[in-house]
């Protein structure tokens, strides 16, 4: 039996450059990792199957569409395993659908254990293009940290970040589907007159001011330039994410984002004291189903010698 856990992500830069002939876009895309997490354990099986545990637990696919699975799937291929065999079982805290990239941290922690079980041995680059394969925050959830994600938001370049910075995700009924708040994000910018294709939108790139408050440790710092094109068309499409973003700036949280693609808020927090105060506010404003403190930046997907009690 191997046990992977893995960390959530927030963006804390997401700059969306124009539509692509392929479909995506371009991003200048600050990744950082968190410690609310999934664990993922793999055990000897028959084919490949899954099993998931947690508070959004019935949300979660069970079939070959979950990333867990098709992250088994790849890899044996890729080794020319015939006839792979595991059970996944998936120890779910991170929000379904919440823009906190937790399928695609199954598949990232698939990816580790089943390599662990199967005593493959994958090198990690390798392993970070499987990865970039199955979806394209895949790769940082292998990574974690604080990372530059370019192109689709693949391409990873690790960046220096000092100290712990506390975080508060405030939790939504039900989730955003990723292509749909790209598809609103471009709408928007057709609406505005700007035109949303490569020709229209500058390129993004990493914000100095950020990456210097990362290097630093200094989350007022931070929370200044923390910024995401994605969260007007989050916004756009569930109006009352405005009042959770609300809830926990009046309750003393430096800043307040959509996390990724949403529906999950984000709220940076001086210390762990004010981030346990912002939870709690959060929690009795009736703005979102629950709220969770943490913090971070902490490591990629890694095994851990027992699963969690
Ligand atoms: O790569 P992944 O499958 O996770 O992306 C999900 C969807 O999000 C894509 O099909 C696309 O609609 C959108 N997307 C995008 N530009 C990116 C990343 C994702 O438009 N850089």
């Amino acid at each position: 039996m191997v046990t992977v856990r893995v960390p959530a992500k927030v963006n804390v830069q997401l700059g969306v450059g124009g539509v692509r002939p392929d479909g995506y876009h371009d991003l200048a895309n600050v990744f950082f990792a968190v410690a609310l997490g999934d664990q993922v354990t793999a055990t000897p099986g028959e084919g490949v199957t899954l099993s998931c545990d947690g508070p959004d637990a019935d949300a979660v696919p069970l079939d070959d569409s979950n990333l867990a699975a098709r992250a088994a799937r790849l890899l044996a291929a890729h080794h020319g395993l015939a006839d792979p065999g595991v059970h996944l079982h998936i120890d779910k805290a991170i929000p379904v659908a919440g823009g906190m990239a937790g399928g695609s941290a199954d598949g990232a922690a698939a990816l580790l254990a089943c390599d662990a079980l199967w005593g493959l041995d994958t090198p990690q680059p390798v392993l970070l293009e499987l990865a970039a394969e199955l979806g394209s925050d895949v790769p940082f959830a292998l990574l974690g940290g604080v990372a530059l994600g370019r192109g689709r938001g693949e391409l990873l370049e690790p960046l220096p970040a000092a100290g712990t910075f506390h975080w508060v995700f405030a939790v939504a009924d039900g989730g955003l589907s990723t292509p749909a708040v790209f598809r609103e994000c471009d709408r928007l910018r057709e609406e505005s007159g700007l035109g949303s294709s490569l020709a229209d939108v500058p390129t993004p790139d990493a914000d100095p001011a950020l990456l210097a408050a990362l290097a630093e440790g200094d989350p007022v710092a931070l929370a200044a330039a923390l910024a995401n094109d994605l969260q007007a068309a989050a916004v756009s499409l569930r109006p009352a994410l405005a009042d959770t973003l609300r809830a926990g700036t009046e309750a003393g949280a430096l800043a307040a984002l959509v996390s990724g693609s949403g529906p999950t808020c984000a709220f940076l927090a001086k210390d762990a004291d004010a981030a346990a105060h912002v939870a709690a506010a959060l929690r009795a404003s009736g703005t979102c189903r629950t709220a969770h403190a943490t913090h971070g930046p902490v490591p990629g997907a890694r095994v851990v010698s027992a699963p969690r009690p």
